[in-house]
């Protein structure tokens, strides 16, 4: 008899063929979806609505991994969200077989290969590359050593022009109060290592644009997560007349999307000198105002972009002296709603609402650069689902069911297994992304780079 352990349990589950090896399972109860490349046997199961990851990995494995998904979950850290572990599992003859660790399927989210697949512009893995950063600094933070960071145990989601990256693999994973400079750069080293290894198999197989370099780009990624890792926890020295300091350094925190929840702020006794220090930082400044304003759940760069519109919205309607809260609810009724509601049914599967809203504004922004006047949003709406949005592919699970076992008219060699490549296995037809190629025609001005803490230093500085 399996035994189940989950803090909800489901009752929907009981009834699966838990005596068979996960990859015996008949494809009645599959998925076909995109995945990374593991070690162990990966299946996405449909259960009602829903779709699990379901990994079958020994007990201990699976209830450690399980232990620590739960504490990142209580801890607010971006990982998949674990569902339970089934443990005593035995065939019909008897024989044992080994735990079965289930987590939610992550909704819009990209395993690497397939972003890769379709063509990335060098911009595009730079941002990776942020997203990768700040992750590894969140998780430090809370004192998360990982222990086996690469880029198949990450999953990203679109997340305005950014990326957020998610943790999907905490077998190896431990949790300490807090972490020694010696562990995190452990930590930092086994990312290079993998990293280096994942970016080389990406240039051989010539998925990597021949002007990027894996060396280079482990080294970067090396100096984002140094340089954000001293804005967050770096002591900072000035003279007392500096005071403006003080503020600069909260904003730059906020900027790079955490709020200081704690700072140290230390004065030498003549007043001469003043030491700062946060000493709690928290990931979401702007998806947590979002969210108290309007009650959107999106991820940082939607809302810092979301927030934005909203001021936009409030200048232009000349609300300066209303409570924000009012125009807020007020922005999401008559800007928000309308656009997301018109995008038919059968293309929600492509993006999530916030990241829709996004990209509507950001192809109005084109089109009234391209046409020399402001497009309404209501017009953009109707001209972003017409180029854009229909001919992407499906990022939800929704529909995908079939669209991932045959991507773009290519066939896997197991829908079931993406990880074993193409029946035909030849490295093109990969489909383009007709958006990413419009927000990256020559000339077009790019986004301001977050994650460059230089440079928000600079911006910041008191004049
Ligand atoms: N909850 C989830 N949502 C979406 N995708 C998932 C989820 N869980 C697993 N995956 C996909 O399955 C892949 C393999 O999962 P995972 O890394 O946990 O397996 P593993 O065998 O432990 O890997 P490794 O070889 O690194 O030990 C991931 O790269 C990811 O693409
Ligand atoms: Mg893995």
């Amino acid at each position: 008899m399996p035994r189940f352990l989950a803090a909800q349990p489901d009752a929907r589950l009981l009834p699966l063929p838990w005596q068979l090896p996960l990859a015996q399972w008949p494809a009645k109860h599959l998925v076909a979806l995109p995945r990374g490349i593991s070690r162990h046997v990966v299946r996405f199961i449909q259960v009602g609505g829903e779709v699990f990851a379901a990994k079958e990995v020994l007990e201990h494995a699976a209830l450690h991994e399980y232990r620590m998904l739960t504490d990142l979950g209580r801890l607010n850290t971006p990982a998949v969200e674990p569902m339970g572990v089934v443990t005593s599992r035995t065939s019909s003859d008897g024989d044992p077989l080994d735990s079965i660790l289930l987590t939610r399927h992550l909704q819009f989210s990209l395993p690497y290969r397939s972003l890769f697949s379709t063509g990335v512009r060098p911009e595009t893995v730079a941002r990776l590359i942020d997203a990768m950063a700040v992750l590894l600094a969140r998780l430090h933070l809370v004192g998360f050593l990982w222990g086996d960071v690469s880029l198949s145990n990450i999953l990203f989601r679109r997340d305005a022009g950014e990326f957020a990256a998610y943790l999907v693999d905490a077998e190896t994973a431990e949790i300490h109060d807090q972490l020694s400079t010696g562990q995190r750069l452990h930590d930092l080293d086994t990312a290079m290592v993998n990293l280096f290894g994942e970016f080389s198999d990406l240039e051989a197989g010539g998925m990597l644009d021949v002007s990027l370099d894996p060396l280079t780009l482990v080294e970067q990624i090396a100096n984002r997560y140094r340089a954000l890792w001293r804005e967050l926890t770096g002591i900072e020295e000035f003279s007392g007349s500096e005071l403006a300091r003080i503020e600069g350094r909260v904003r730059r925190l906020n900027d790079l999307g955490f709020d200081v929840a704690e700072l140290d702020i230390l004065t030498s006794p003549t007043g001469d000198t003043i030491r700062i220090q946060p000493k709690v930082v928290d990931a979401g400044h702007h998806s947590r105002r979002l969210l108290r304003l309007t009650g959107l759940d999106t991820e940082e760069n939607q809302a810092r972009r979301l927030l934005n519109d909203l001021d936009t919205y409030r200048a232009h309607t000349n609300q300066a002296h209303v409570q924000e809260s009012v125009v807020a609810h007020q922005w999401l009724t008559h800007s928000f709603e309308p656009v997301v509601n018109a995008v038919p049914s059968d293309l929600r599967g492509k993006r999530e609402p916030a990241q829709i809203f996004h990209e509507v504004l950001d192809y109005r922004w084109y089109q009234s650069q391209r046409e020399h006047r402001d497009v309404p949003l209501t017009e953009a709406v109707h001209g972003y689902i017409r180029d854009v949005l229909s001919g992407l592919p499906d990022e939800a699970l929704a529909a995908s069911t079939t669209a991932s076992a045959d991507e773009g008219g290519r066939e896997l060699l197991n829908p079931f297994d993406p990880s074993q490549g193409f029946a035909d296995d030849d490295e093109d037809g990969f489909t383009d992304d007709p958006w990413e190629s419009e927000a990256h025609e020559p000339g077009t001005a790019l986004l301001p780079d977050r994650f460059d803490v230089e440079a928000l230093r600079r911006r910041s500085a008191p004049d």
